[in-house]
């Protein structure tokens, strides 16, 4: 099914990220202040709600989904959406995880269709590990990344946030470790979201170039033509299966290429990660909880607010106020 989503500058949206909860069992420095409330259950989708808003987009032509967080994990009854989601017929289906809940969930997402899966991981010291997440074990997320290999799943990529001085120089050993898993590896840019007070983020930035400068002394890094529509750029090595990627929003802007559009948490459909363009479908579902013509129309329409790009600065002040947690990444 071509996608009918298209908005004002040409870019078709064909990719849709769903939030599925704000809680997380982490507290990474880069996403969450220490303390943190989360929403009353009445304001976030329902997962009936949730599994409507992807089958409206799948009649609408979207044929990717990946269901974020905060980390999915913690909602419950999770792999009952991820099998509605499962049986849309997606060409591709997909999650992003801390990992810490894996090794026991990694084979039931699997067989309810999930076929691939992002994890987060920052570092491969447990100290260091612990100081980024502030509540996460690494050896749980280890295990996890091993569950979800022999899961059998159809990609598995590991998402490491650079902060200088914070785990800079464990990039070969991330490197590393993903080829000895045969996973992919992709290193990111921190994005300014949400107001987090103690941790300098103009400070912490580790832009991409200088990461690959630091694997190119460790290993040939060759460009892939491969472009997934999608943020990342990647490289492979002459050794080896595992693909490297880089996330770059501050030193290389891809808004011009972007497939995709967010569904918060709350049920905001977001046109673009950087900017505030919402709408607002939770009321839309709310007060048409019978007919799914209203929801198609809302979505339709709301292509025309999508953004040409977004501006995040590299000083690290913060221009979005919401938290990461609220849109997922
Ligand atoms: P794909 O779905 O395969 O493209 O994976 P992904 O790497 O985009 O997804 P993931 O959830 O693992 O996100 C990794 C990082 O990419 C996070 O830091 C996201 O915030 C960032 N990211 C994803 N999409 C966008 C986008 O459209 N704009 C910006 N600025 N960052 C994005
Ligand atoms: N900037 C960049 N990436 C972030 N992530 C969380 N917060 C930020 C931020 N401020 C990453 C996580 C996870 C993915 C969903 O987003 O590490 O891998
Ligand atoms: Fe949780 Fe992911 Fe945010 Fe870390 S980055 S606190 S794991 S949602």
């Amino acid at each position: 099914a071509r996608s009918k989503l298209t908005d004002r500058f040409g870019r078709t949206v064909d990719y849709v990220r769903l939030s599925v909860t704000d809680r997380c069992d982490f507290r990474c420095v880069y996403c969450m202040a220490e303390e943190m409330t989360f929403l009353p259950r009445q304001q976030i989708l329902s997962l009936e709600e949730l599994a409507q808003v992807a089958r409206t987009f799948v009649d609408l032509g979207t044929e990717k989904i990946r269901l974020t967080g905060g980390e999915p994990l913690v909602r419950k009854d999770i792999l009952e959406l991820v099998k509605d989601i499962g049986s849309l017929g997606l060409r591709d289906f997909a999650m992003t995880t801390n990992g810490s809940k894996l090794t026991t969930m990694a084979e039931p997402l699997r067989k309810a269709g999930l076929k691939r899966l992002n994890i987060s991981l920052d570092s491969l010291d447990p100290d260091k590990f612990h100081r980024i997440t502030r509540t996460g074990r690494l050896n749980q997320v280890l295990d996890g990344v091993d569950a979800a290999r022999e899961a059998g799943f159809e990609g598995i990529k590991l998402n490491t946030v650079v902060m200088k001085g914070g785990n800079d120089e464990e990039v070969p050993a991330l490197v590393d470790f993903a080829r000895r898993k045969n996973i992919d590896i992709t290193f990111i840019e921190e994005m300014p979201l949400g107001e987090i007070s103690e941790h300098d983020r103009g400070e912490a930035l580790c832009t991409s170039d200088e990461v690959r400068d630091i694997i190119r002394q460790h290993h040939e890094l060759m460009p892939t033509p491969e472009d997934s529509g999608g943020p990342a750029r990647y490289f492979r090595m002459p050794d080896s299966n595992t693909k490297v990627g880089f996330i770059s929003p501050h030193s290389h802007n891809f808004c011009s290429t972007c497939n995709r559009v967010r569904v918060t948490v709350e049920g905001r459909l977001l046109l673009c990660l950087g900017n505030e363009h919402s709408v607002d479908l939770r009321h839309v579902l709310r007060s048409h909880p019978e007919s799914n013509e209203k929801l198609r129309e809302t979505i339709i329409n709301a292509m025309d607010l999508k953004p040409e790009r977004h501006h995040f600065s590299s000083e690290g002040d913060v221009q979005i106020l919401r938290f990461m947690n609220m849109t997922g990444g």
